[in-house]
């Protein structure tokens, strides 16, 4: 996938909504540091498992599936919420503080759904995994992010190889409401 493409999407994720226009994201294409930052995601993730007491063989079998989809994937983007940004000095109060932080993790997500409009747009195949939300520390260690930076989720970006199956939905009598 060319660096055209991804600046288009990075361009499409920076024209999302974002609480008092903060644009608290960063995005970190992983290219000489994917290796790095997959083995201390993989590690974190193997750990909790075990902790989790969940059989061996699965916890082989999911960490060798997840490895190749890491490192096969044409571009993985690491997605973070840039609290710096966010206006947390306006609050006296801790819950207000609190919801600066609920709005970042909102602002991103938003931007991260442009990403995948873009996408599909294009052409091209994405998914959205929230494993670092699952192990900051290690992502943070892995790229020495300082502690503003807050990674949340990474997605897999490149061409589908096939369709993906139609999914079922909810019916919309169950998700909508005229009150
Ligand atoms: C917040 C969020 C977190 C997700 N995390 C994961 C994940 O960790 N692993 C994964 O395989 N898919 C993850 N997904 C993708 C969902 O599983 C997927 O969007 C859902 O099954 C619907 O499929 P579709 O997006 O192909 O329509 C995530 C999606 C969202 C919105």
């Amino acid at each position: 996938m060319s660096v055209k493409k991804l600046v288009r999407l990075i361009k499409a994720a920076s024209l999302a909504p974002s609480a008092h226009n903060s644009q608290p994201w960063l995005f970190i294409a992983l290219q000489n540091s994917r290796e790095r930052v997959i083995h201390a995601m993989l590690e974190a993730w193997r750990k909790a498992m075990l902790e989790d007491e969940r059989p061996i063989e699965l916890i082989q079998s999911t960490i060798a599936k997840f490895e190749r989809r890491f490192e096969r994937a044409p571009v993985v983007l690491l997605c973070c919420v840039d609290h710096s940004a966010l206006y947390y000095d306006r609050y006296k109060d801790e819950q207000r503080k609190k919801l600066e932080g609920v709005l970042g993790h909102h602002s991103v997500a938003a931007a991260i759904q442009n990403i995948l409009l873009a996408a599909a747009f294009m052409g091209l195949g994405a998914c959205w995994y929230s494993a670092p939300l699952f192990c900051q520390k290690a992502i943070r260690d892995a790229l020495a992010l300082g502690d503003k930076i807050e990674p949340v989720a990474l997605l897999t970006l490149g061409y589908p190889l096939k369709q993906p199956k139609r999914k079922k939905l909810k019916p919309l009598k169950a998700i909508f409401k005229i009150l």
